[in-house]
């Protein structure tokens, strides 16, 4: 029996933790059980990579190291919890996976197409989330959310216009694949919520 992977991906300050506790939930009184992961982090060498690649180094950072790390957590991260859960029939709930990359790396840092394609082939071998929810925010909104939450790391430093193309990149891939959920962020925290339980119990009773 195998398990499904859901993951929440948007922008800072999107909201994707209240998102994913209100999954979790959904997911366990429909009777799953569930795991929850973290990109880039949740494994111990993950986590250290994490870390890394937030870091604000007194260097240039090139965007195929930062692209290399993310891939290279992932990997661990995948190797030693996804698959493992998901054989088990468990439900995983990701805050964020592969189209952080593409959004973030492909978008934002504009790193060849091709080179997206051939790092993610590597790494993924075809592997996908079944399902995706896209928390879409306007990136001054976010940012301004962020940053009530303390001091902006090296990422979140990237400034706006890095920021506007991530986004345009996430809606760019929302629109052409199925599996990916696009929902308005910047509604009320309660529409949200409802539409999010909404998507939930309608996938769950699909399955
Ligand atoms: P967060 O999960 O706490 O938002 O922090 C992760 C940061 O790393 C966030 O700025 C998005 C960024 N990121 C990428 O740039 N590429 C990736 O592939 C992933 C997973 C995250």
């Amino acid at each position: 029996m195998n398990g499904k992977f859901i993951v929440v991906e948007g922008l800072e300050g999107a909201g994707k933790s209240s998102v994913i506790s209100r999954i979790v939930d959904e997911l366990k009184s429909a009777g799953k059980t569930v795991e929850q992961t973290r990109e880039p982090g949740g494994t111990p060498m993950a986590e250290a990579i994490r870390d890394c690649v937030k870091h604000d180094w007194d260097e240039q950072v090139a965007e195929e190291t930062e692209l290399l790390l993310m891939y290279a957590a992932r990997v661990q991260l995948l190797t030693n919890r996804i698959h493992p859960a998901l054989k088990k029939g468990y439900w995983v709930v990701g805050d964020r996976h592969d189209l952080s990359s593409q959004a973030y790396q492909g978008g934002g840092r504009g790193v060849l197409e091709s080179t997206m394609r051939s790092v993610s082939e590597i790494a993924l071998k075809g592997f996908k989330p079944h399902l995706t929810v896209y928390l879409d925010v306007e990136p001054a909104v976010g940012l301004e959310r962020a940053r009530g939450r303390g001091e902006l790391d090296r990422i979140e430093q990237s400034g706006l216009a890095f920021f506007e193309r991530t986004r345009e990149k996430y809606l760019a891939l929302a629109k052409s694949d199925d599996s990916i959920v696009t929902i308005d962020a910047m509604q009320p925290m309660e529409k949200v919520h409802s539409a999010v339980s909404a998507l939930i119990k309608q996938y769950v009773m699909g399955k």
